[in-house]
């Protein structure tokens, strides 16, 4: 939803109320600065804090996150049943982003012009390779990275609803057969080793309980020398709990080589935005979601748009070692 977005409601204690739908900011307190992307040897923010932190002490911090009991496929399914009837949200994301919101897409999360443009540039794949979309939602941003570069595509999600959405929508971007969308789990796809010549999970990864395990998962689809272009939060601290601090060291963990990272432009600016839409559209959130999900995502608008700061979405590309390149 367009934010970013799990279906989910939580209370505050944690826990949550699978009828709700709450559209899930990114979680995480931001870097503090602004700029154009930068390769990630320069980057500004603070160097890796190995071991500080983690849940289980042994890890990176943010390897592990306690996923609340109701965040479920179904929990997924009954959100994006109740939001296919109306297209009020993407028309708030489309206010809030601007130019830069890609209309025919219809992400389900923060997904720009910029963030397609990268993909494309980063994933290197073309007619006769293989991109997975992991955690692909109702499709769109994975369909047309297949459209865009001739790509054949594996959308996985673990919402049944939201691939029943996906292959519905795929004859709209490529021809029959080009495209096909699995019910799988982050950190278990089910697709075979080495299969996939890259490999893109937009706005997703940080809901999994085990990043490592997941990030592993990705390197065992990855042919090697394949990548992994992913975005997520990425910050220090955060009010929310499943902020990662540093995404290297987990990459680095699963046997990943972080290749290039880099804020995505705009991203605090729509997510504000959109914030301040939906608290002015609150009667017309009422009236097509209901209200719980209403409630919810006033209390996301109100507690983490202050919070907000430039940098705190970053586009993250890694490697697996070995092969070579496309
Ligand atoms: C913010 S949406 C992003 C969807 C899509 N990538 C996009 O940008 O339009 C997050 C997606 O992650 C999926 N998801 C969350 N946890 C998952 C898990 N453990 N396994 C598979 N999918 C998961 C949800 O069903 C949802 O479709």
């Amino acid at each position: 939803m367009l934010a970013h977005v799990a279906l989910h409601g939580e209370d505050s204690h944690g826990d949550l109320h699978k009828s709700q739908i709450v559209c899930r900011a990114r979680a995480t307190v931001g870097t503090g600065w602004t700029g154009a992307a930068r390769p990630a040897e320069r980057r500004p923010w603070p160097a890796p804090r190995r071991h500080t932190g983690g849940v289980d002490g042994e890890l990176p911090a943010g390897a592990r996150w306690d996923r609340p009991a109701g965040m479920t496929g179904a929990a997924y399914d009954a959100g994006y049943v109740a939001t296919a009837s109306t297209s009020l949200l993407r028309d708030l994301a489309a206010q809030a982003y601007g130019e830069d919101y890609p209309r025919e897409v219809e992400p389900f999360g923060m997904t720009t012009w910029w963030v397609l443009g990268q993909v494309v540039a980063h994933a290197r794949v073309g007619p006769g390779h293989r991109l997975v979309d992991l955690a692909c939602g109702r499709g769109g941003p994975g369909l047309w990275l297949a459209r865009a570069t001739g790509a054949s595509l594996v959308g996985v999600d673990w919402s049944s609803v939201a691939v029943e959405a996906s292959r519905e929508r795929a004859a709209s971007f490529v021809p029959e057969g080009r495209a096909r969308f699995v019910v799988g789990d982050l950190a278990e796809t089910g697709l075979p080793d080495g299969s996939a010549d890259a490999v893109v999970c937009l706005d997703a990864i940080f809901f999994a309980p085990d990043r490592v395990a997941t990030l592993r998962e990705v390197r065992r689809v990855l042919r090697p020398g394949g990548r992994f272009v992913f975005t997520a939060s990425e910050g220090v601290t955060a009010p929310g709990r499943h902020a990662v601090p540093d995404w290297e060291p987990l990459l680095s963990a699963a046997g990943l080589t972080l290749e290039w990272r880099a804020p995505v432009p705009g991203f605090a600016e729509h997510l504000r935005r959109m914030y301040a839409l939906w608290l002015e559209h609150l009667d017309r959130i009422v009236a097509e979601l209901g209200p719980g999900p209403a409630r919810s995502m006033e209390q996301e608008a109100r507690s983490l748009g202050p919070t907000l700061q430039p940098g705190q979405g970053v586009l993250v590309v890694a490697r697996r070692p070995g092969g070579t390149d496309s």
